[in-house]
């Protein structure tokens, strides 16, 4: 067993740390409070080559591994939670869901944009009533031969007004319970498609979250992704992936909020002496380090079990399940290192504990993650 990056590794994550640093961080704390999109600085990760990183050059990616991908996800997120969700939404649910089981033209007219950037994805999947509960899907693509008519509204979605590409899942057969739910590729500009409202957030403030209706939308049968019945399953497959993605995000936001607390508890003095001589904030390091060590590990674990073509379900989820919770736990102590100065915005910590909610809830639930955790040992 090899503990080590390869010299391609690290030459993403410094690209990814420089990238952070020199283009996110300047305008972060203005992008959160006033919910802004971070539209220019998306452009530029697009350009790097971080809004497809496991596409296949031959689509417009950059042919690189999941290892990499998690490494710029983790430097991203230390500075800026709401440009890499954009990120892992792209890459995750969508791109390595249209490459593994789209057809070569749906790859050539749609995977192609977004691997290299020049346009969003966004994944559908939740509904008012259908959050954790996926399967109970109300949103109806009705057969009409040569075309599905969509209808029904989805919630929560990332990339919701940013995006151009939609790929929704909704139920075809109801008889047939999930596995009559299909997965269409919806274009922003079909009749019938409007974005509804923009949720105001406690974090993740500068990503956008909307609301999607849709009202007689006429998707033609080509944009069905897989066979017909298929889209419970590749919504299944592709959040198992996402789910590296966003434990990855979890284990930056953790990261970064460690070291900041590490620096300014090396700078500030009481009593006397820095805080960091102080055992009360060294053994407050001590863990956060132990615990955000682990999480790495697990994340990249289960990186390298995709990229070795062997099952990740369970490692996918019990990353997310741990990194999450560090997050939680880590960036709250990262506030209280802080003092006063952690709460107030411009120390970054506050918002960084903001962040890390949502990784405990989005693309499942810790509960939901434990299901699938447990289901997983249980079924020999
Ligand atoms: N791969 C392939 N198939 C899978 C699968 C996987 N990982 N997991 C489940 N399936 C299949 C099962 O085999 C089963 O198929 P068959 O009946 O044909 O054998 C089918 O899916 C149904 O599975 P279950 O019986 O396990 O379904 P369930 O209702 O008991 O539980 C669940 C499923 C795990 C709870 C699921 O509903 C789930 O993951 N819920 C959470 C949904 C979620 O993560 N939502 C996030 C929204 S997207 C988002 O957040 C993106 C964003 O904006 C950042």
């Amino acid at each position: 067993m090899k503990f080590e990056l390869t010299e391609e590794h690290l030459m993403i994550q410094k690209a990814a740390r420089d990238f952070a640093q020199n283009e996110l961080l300047p305008g972060v704390i203005d992008r959160d409070t006033h919910e802004k999109f971070p539209a220019e600085q998306v452009k530029m990760m697009g350009e790097l080559g971080f809004m497809g990183m496991m596409v296949d050059p031959k689509y417009g990616g950059s042919g690189m591994d999941t290892i990499s991908y998690v490494l710029a996800m983790e430097e991203l997120s230390k500075v800026d939670a709401s440009a890499s969700v954009v990120m892992s939404v792209n890459n995750s649910l969508v791109c390595w869901g249209l490459e593994k089981f789209g057809t070569e033209e749906q790859k050539q007219k749609y995977l192609v944009p977004l691997a290299k950037g020049e346009i969003i994805g966004a994944f559908c999947l939740s509904e008012p009533e259908a959050g954790s509960d996926a399967t109970s899907q109300k949103t109806t693509a009705i057969d009409k031969g040569d075309h599905y008519l969509l209808n029904g509204t989805k919630n929560w979605i990332t990339n919701g007004n940013s995006a151009s590409v939609y790929l929704v899942m909704a139920q075809t057969d109801v008889d047939k319970a999930h596995r009559g739910i299909n997965c269409l590729i919806v274009e922003r500009d079909m009749e019938g498609f409007t974005v509804g409202k923009k949720e105001e957030k406690m974090g993740i403030r500068g990503s956008d979250t909307h609301s999607l209706m849709f009202s007689d939308v006429k998707v033609p049968k080509e944009n069905r992704l897989g066979e017909d019945g298929f889209g419970f399953k590749f919504a299944m497959k592709v959040l198992s992936g996402g789910r590296i993605g966003i434990a990855a995000q979890a284990l930056g936001i953790a990261s970064g909020a460690y070291e900041l607390a590490l620096k300014y508890s090396k700078e500030r003095k009481a009593f006397g002496k820095t805080i960091s001589d102080h055992q009360a904030i060294a053994f407050k390091l001590a863990d956060m380090s132990t615990e955000i060590d682990a999480a790495r590990l697990m994340v990249l674990r289960s990186a390298w079990l995709k990229d070795q073509g062997l099952p990740f379900d369970r490692e996918s989820a019990m990353a997310k399940l741990f990194a999450s919770s560090a997050a939680m736990k880590h960036t709250v102590e990262a506030v209280q290192i802080h003092g006063g100065y952690g709460y107030v915005k411009e120390y970054h910590v506050e918002r960084l504990m903001r962040d890390a909610k949502i990784t405990q809830i989005y693309e499942g639930t810790s509960e939901i993650q434990k299901l699938v955790i447990s289901r997983d040992i249980l079924k020999d």
